[in-house]
């Protein structure tokens, strides 16, 4: 096999195994979610930024030119995670409101108190924006150990024009994924919603556009209300953003009939989620992005994930990883939860956090699979078989990353 290019080339040898989502439609949805292709005794050929070639070790022809080698004894490979939906931008952290919630006080009392999403805020409006930089930096680190090649992050903490957008220059400039959520919470220089809404609109929406891939909402009872969501979405398809909506995570608000409505690329957390809603779903092109570690964290019910996987809807796992209802960036460990709380088989984790998550990021052409002409993002588990990506629960796996082609310093 001889390089079409000049590019560098690492080869990946001699992997116990290799799983990567099998096909390459996208997205998974239905008996497709299931379906991993697994390769025994294998290897990845990386040129450039880009997968070449993988395959079986005695099907590989000799490499002419020069190829750095990496040994995969022992080791298994997966598709670098793609992480869809994080709020990694904020400053400071929520570890005294951890621990009066470990002694009852519940998320929403401490939301409605002024506390919980508005003490971030504050936080983060006084961080500046080279502090949320290396914030943002920092996390992304957390996600890289993790095996996360690809992150989404909001925004969110600022709510106000220079925080927003700092935020949002803050994620791009950490090679991640921004969103524009806009519409957290209500901040108190606002006496209501709508009037909060006449500004983010009118003042940060046409600069968070030049930024931003997509727009989300938090639509819940003591958020936003769903007129004022679809107000706020509807404006920011007219910019050009994807929508995403945080919907169903405590109570039914309309978030279901509002995104499909809307056609938005997803609509995540659905803890609350009922047997309407599951169907609409499955019906429909909207995915459904589901966050165990948040429902554990906050100890809520979980979705309802293996309805909407029977129903035929385009799940989806994400980390929601955030200081207040998920201080967790592990999406191993959400696999684990997603086996054992979920009824997710190991094969659906994957493709949920693989393919799936690319396809809301619109990047289902280019990440979320080990093949040729996808991006060279290769996770190392030191494990003898890929679902114990699943399996070992809380177990750190990950021995190494391959990404954008070359092995990853993960500190
Ligand atoms: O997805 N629920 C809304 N937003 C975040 C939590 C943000 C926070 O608590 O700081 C979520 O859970
Ligand atoms: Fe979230």
């Amino acid at each position: 096999m001889r390089s079409t290019g000049g590019e560098r080339r690492l080869l990946i040898r001699d992997l116990a195994q290799l799983a990567t989502p099998a096909g390459t439609a996208a997205p998974l949805r239905g008996r497709a979610l299931g379906q991993v292709d697994v390769l025994e005794d294998a290897y990845v050929l990386c040129a450039g930024t880009s997968i070449e070639a993988v395959g079986r070790m005695r099907d590989l022809s000799r490499l002419e030119g020069e190829v750095d080698e990496l040994d995969g004894r022992g080791l298994c490979a997966i598709p670098g995670l793609v992480d869809c939906h994080t709020h990694a931008c904020f400053a400071g952290d929520r570890v005294e409101e951890f621990a009066l919630r470990a002694g009852g006080a519940s998320y929403e009392e401490l939301h409605t108190a002024g506390g919980g999403i508005m003490s971030t805020v504050r936080a983060t409006r006084a961080a500046g924006a080279e502090a949320l930089a290396e914030a943002v930096r920092r996390h992304r680190g957390w996600m890289l150990r993790a095996g996360t090649t690809t992150f989404e992050s909001k925004s969110g903490y600022g709510l106000d024009r220079e925080t927003e957008l700092a935020s949002l220059r803050a994620v791009k400039g950490a090679d991640g994924v921004p969103t524009w959520l806009g519409a957290h919470a209500v901040p108190p220089e606002f006496g209501d919603a709508d009037a909060y809404l006449d500004f983010a609109l009118a003042e940060v929406l046409p600069a968070a556009a030049e930024i931003a891939e997509a727009a989300d909402v938090f639509l819940e009872r003591g958020a936003f209300d769903r007129v004022q969501a679809r107000r706020y979405l509807t404006a920011c398809a007219e910019a050009g953003l994807a929508l995403r909506v945080h919907g169903d995570q405590f109570t039914e608000q309309g978030a279901v009939p509002l995104a499909i409505e809307l056609g938005a690329r997803s609509v995540d957390h659905l803890e609350a989620t009922g047997h309407e809603g599951v169907t609409a779903l499955g019906n429909s092109n909207v995915a459904a992005v589901l966050l165990p570690a948040s429902a554990l964290f906050l100890a809520r019910p979980m979705p309802p994930a293996r309805a909407l996987a029977d129903a035929g809807a385009i799940v989806v796992l994400a980390t929601d990883f955030n200081p207040g209802s998920a201080f967790c960036e592990s999406l191993p460990l959400t696999c684990s939860l997603a086996a054992t709380q979920l009824r997710l088989s190991p094969a659906e984790a994957l493709a949920a956090c693989t393919v799936n998550a690319a396809h809301v990021l619109g990047r289902a052409d280019s990440c979320g699979r080990l093949a040729p002409g996808y991006a060279a993002d290769v996770v190392l588990l030191d494990v003898p078989d890929w679902r114990y990506l699943a399996y070992h629960l809380g177990a750190n796996l990950v021995a190494g990353v391959v990404l954008h082609g070359e092995r990853a310093e993960l500190g």
